[in-house]
């Protein structure tokens, strides 16, 4: 790894009181290259833009993958990784459905543990605090025949990050929109699915809700995602979350949530969740709480369910009640190191550098 440290560091200019996620960027990113065949030697540098012209195949066809991760700070200023091998075994996930090229361990690995170790000034201290991490790969060839391209760049960059409390907010299921379709690319984290998404939760927005309840393509019967997020239902003391498919992302929170739950004694049923059920379950009490998770903001609870122009309230939890806070609660007291981890789940990144 080639490593050029920048000469003037950002973060004596950076308030850590007042930020907004996902704009601001620690001092350095890693880059790497693909070309001829082979990934190149990655590369350390000073954060920046990057010279490419309108004619980089990524932003015309939408070649172009990411993943979302995060690194936190204990009490004693450790840092920790949380299970990034699942992010590597994704981004590979993504890239093969993608056409691109998949990326050795030892770069994405090593890129990462390097910039978190050079930046680790910029990982937050204090409560719901991290280090949002965002790897991505995309094409970078200049050529418009609509093609796989044949150049490509990997790049990791971060963000520092603070999880606000949000009030629960309303969300549309959907019965006409749909994230994704049988045989499609839903189960990649494609830059492209967000895009696609913009629009009808635009839409949404202009009629009071937040987000969206993704629905099959098919039928709109059943439950698939919730904005940016996997979805988990509460009816009475069980949780139901839609199984993983082609057309749903494997969560890292998602799994996390579903083996802290099985942790605590929770009963966790992963099949298809059917919108006639959620809102049969709605009107009988039986419906506790609905919930989206995902690694940006951990939690999103619901306080309603609009369906074919009607609105459902949810019932309002305390948080000893709540089954989505008292998760939230286990996975990132073991992402910081304040709980134990009998999952294996927390990876320190070694002060090397
Ligand atoms: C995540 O929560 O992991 C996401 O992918 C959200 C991101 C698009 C900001």
């Amino acid at each position: 790894m080639i490593i050029n440290k920048t000469t003037a560091s950002k973060l004596v200019n950076f308030d850590t009181e007042n930020f907004v996620f996902g704009t601001t960027f620690t001092d350095h990113m890693v880059i790497c290259e693909f070309e001829d065949g082979v990934w190149g030697e990655p590369r350390l540098m000073p954060y920046g833009p990057l010279p490419f012209t309108p004619a980089m195949m990524g932003i015309n066809y939408g070649q172009a993958c990411f993943e979302g991760m995060k690194a936190y700070k204990d009490e004693s200023g450790d840092v920790f990784l949380f299970r990034p091998n699942k992010n590597f075994e994704r981004i590979n996930k993504s890239a093969k459905r993608l056409a691109m090229p998949e990326l050795p361990e030892a770069i994405f690995m090593g890129g990462l543990r390097t910039l978190v170790d050079i930046d680790r000034d910029w990982v937050p201290h204090g409560e719901d605090t991290s280090l949002y991490i965002r790897p991505l790969i995309f094409a970078t060839e200049e050529a418009l025949k609509a093609r796989i391209s044949t150049k490509f760049m990997f790049a990791i960059i971060a963000s520092p990050a603070k999880s606000y409390y949000t009030e629960p907010v309303a969300v549309k299921i959907s019965d006409y929109y749909s994230r994704a379709a049988s045989g499609g690319v839903g189960s990649a984290k494609a830059a492209g699915n967000y895009a696609a998404s913009f629009y009808p939760t635009l839409l949404a927005k202009e009629e009071g809700y937040e987000q969206i309840i993704w629905t099959d393509d098919a039928t709109h019967e059943n439950f698939e995602e919730s904005g940016t997020m996997n979805v988990f239902v509460r009816i009475n003391d069980t949780i139901y979350t839609p199984k993983t498919s082609d057309k749903i992302l494997d969560g890292v929170t998602r799994d996390s949530f579903i083996q802290l739950a099985k942790h605590q004694g929770i009963e966790v049923v992963i099949s298809d969740v059917k919108v006639a059920d959620v809102l049969a379950a709605q009107k009988d009490g039986s419906l506790k709480e609905v919930w989206g998770v995902g690694t940006a903001v951990v939690t999103s609870i619901f306080s309603a369910l609009g369906y074919k122009g009607e609105k459902f309230e949810l019932p309002k939890l305390s948080d000893e009640d709540s089954f989505a806070v008292r998760l939230k609660k286990a996975l990132v007291d073991i992402q910081t190191n304040k709980a134990e981890d009998p999952f294996g789940w927390r990876t320190r990144v070694e002060k090397l550098n």
